[in-house]
């Protein structure tokens, strides 16, 4: 069974070459789920092909979208808001969260049954973060432990358009809210503290909705109707991310991370890299279906410590067991602060992360909401399990780039959900 592969990751001698990281995993689910719900045909090309993005895939191909492979490119045959067909099994999501929590915002509009659930991590994730402003839209949905996690069953059908003040900044619940309110007569709205990623509502209007923008939100009046059009996904920052702190720690490393996408929403990690010291340049800045995208140069550098938090956090969610690295090998200390999300992600990433970096000499302290990481400048080799989490694997891999000794990772398959190639593309900058 690929999930309990193993796998042995030497220190390196310095990360070198051009790469270009598959494409954004957010990017691709929305382009799979707006092209299914446009009319008309949607050309996307750059899809992630991992595991979560599949997931999406198969879960509209069960409600009767067809799809079509054509070169590089896939093509979705769209059904409309109003062309699903009700799906004749439980829609699996797999590890993935974004499939459940967007999913549960486009079918709770929907007139027809459907059950979503998702494997043992997934069904423990919080879900009454997405029930609760569906609900009160008027949403029939009900889930195990009292409505909070999966497995989930819908009955769709008529909402009522509504205004929520979502009390955590997440793009999936701000996702799941509009994606609900666009089917349904009405303007609905959502807030949030800090601004989450923007891609729903950049390809929203790529798709030709009128989805508004604006200071602490974003609104849209329905029902639309999206059209089917040719989508390019940028590389994923949150792959690319990796890749840079491998370069940064790693002496005598120089790679340049092409087609990366450095939408605002997602780019903290190249400012808190840059912050601690970080040389990363942006080279060829440019513009691919409503999203900024650059190549990025990134060289061996001598980090510093930082404290970070506020709107840091929601623009650099993803990433923080690979910054948690980072500040090991950073002179000083780094806070992070404000970053309780953390805690509810693939893993409970703040233990693991104080787990596996405990484990290979690195002095991290948890905190409630988040983490104080002693900048000692060393780790040493050893054993450390992934908990089934890919950014847990992918960023002890970097580790293991820097450390002393060779670092043994349990349970690697993981990372086929959101970066299939990540071990090729590791040995091939290692040469
Ligand atoms: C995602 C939003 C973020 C992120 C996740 C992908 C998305 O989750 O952590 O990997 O595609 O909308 P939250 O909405 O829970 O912050």
């Amino acid at each position: 069974m690929s999930q309990l592969e193993q796998r042995v990751i030497s220190p390196s001698r310095g990360l070198k070459g051009d790469i270009v990281v598959p494409g954004d995993k957010s990017i691709s689910h929305r382009a799979i789920m707006f092209a299914s719900l446009a009319e008309g045909t949607s050309r996307i090309r750059g899809l992630l092909r991992g595991e979560d993005c599949m997931s999406t895939l198969a879960a509209f191909r069960q409600m009767g979208v067809q799809v079509k492979e054509a070169g590089d490119c896939l093509l979705i045959e769209g059904r409309g808001i109003r062309g699903l067909q009700e799906p004749g099994d439980v829609i699996d999501c797999g590890n993935s969260g974004t499939t459940m929590r967007l999913m549960s915002g486009i079918l709770a509009a929907q007139p027809f049954f459907s059950v979503l659930t998702g494997d043992r991590y997934l069904r423990q994730r919080p879900m009454g973060r997405i029930l609760t402003p569906l609900l009160g839209m008027g949403a029939e949905i009900s889930g195990r432990e009292n409505g909070t996690k999966a497995p989930l069953a819908i009955r769709g059908g008529m909402l009522r358009a509504g205004e929520y003040h979502s009390p955590v900044s997440s793009a999936q619940v701000k996702s799941a809210v509009l994606l609900a309110g666009m089917q349904v007569e009405g303007e609905t709205r959502v807030f949030e503290p800090h601004l989450s990623r923007d891609h729903s509502e950049r390809m929203l209007r790529c798709f030709g909705v009128d989805i508004r923008s604006f200071e602490g939100g974003a609104s849209v009046c329905g029902p639309v109707i999206l059209k089917g059009r040719d989508i390019d996904v940028p590389g994923d920052i949150s792959s690319a991310a990796f890749f840079m702190v491998a370069a940064l720690i790693t002496p005598g490393s120089e790679l340049l991370l092409k087609n990366v996408g450095v939408n605002p929403t997602r780019s903290g990690i190249i400012d808190i890299l840059q912050q601690m010291g970080g040389q990363i340049t942006l080279l060829n800045q440019r513009e691919l279906s409503g999203e900024p995208v650059a190549d990025l140069l990134v060289k061996y550098s001598p980090l510093r410590g930082i404290e970070i938090g506020g709107d840091l956090v929601p623009r650099a969610i993803d990433e923080f067991p690979v910054v948690s690295v980072a500040a090991v090998f950073a002179e000083g200390e780094t806070l992070i602060r404000e970053a309780k999300e953390l805690r509810v992600k693939e893993t409970d990433r703040i233990a693991a992360v104080c787990d596996t970096l405990g484990k290979i000499g690195g002095l991290v302290e948890p905190l409630e909401d988040g983490m104080r990481i002693q900048g000692t400048g060393t780790l040493h080799g050893g054993l450390v399990n992934s908990f089934g989490d890919h950014r847990i694997a992918m960023s002890m891999a970097v580790a293991a780039q820097a450390a002393t000794g060779a670092i043994t990772i349990a349970d690697t398959g993981c990372t086929a959900t959101s970066f299939p190639n990540f071990w090729d593309l590791l040995e091939q900058v290692n040469h």
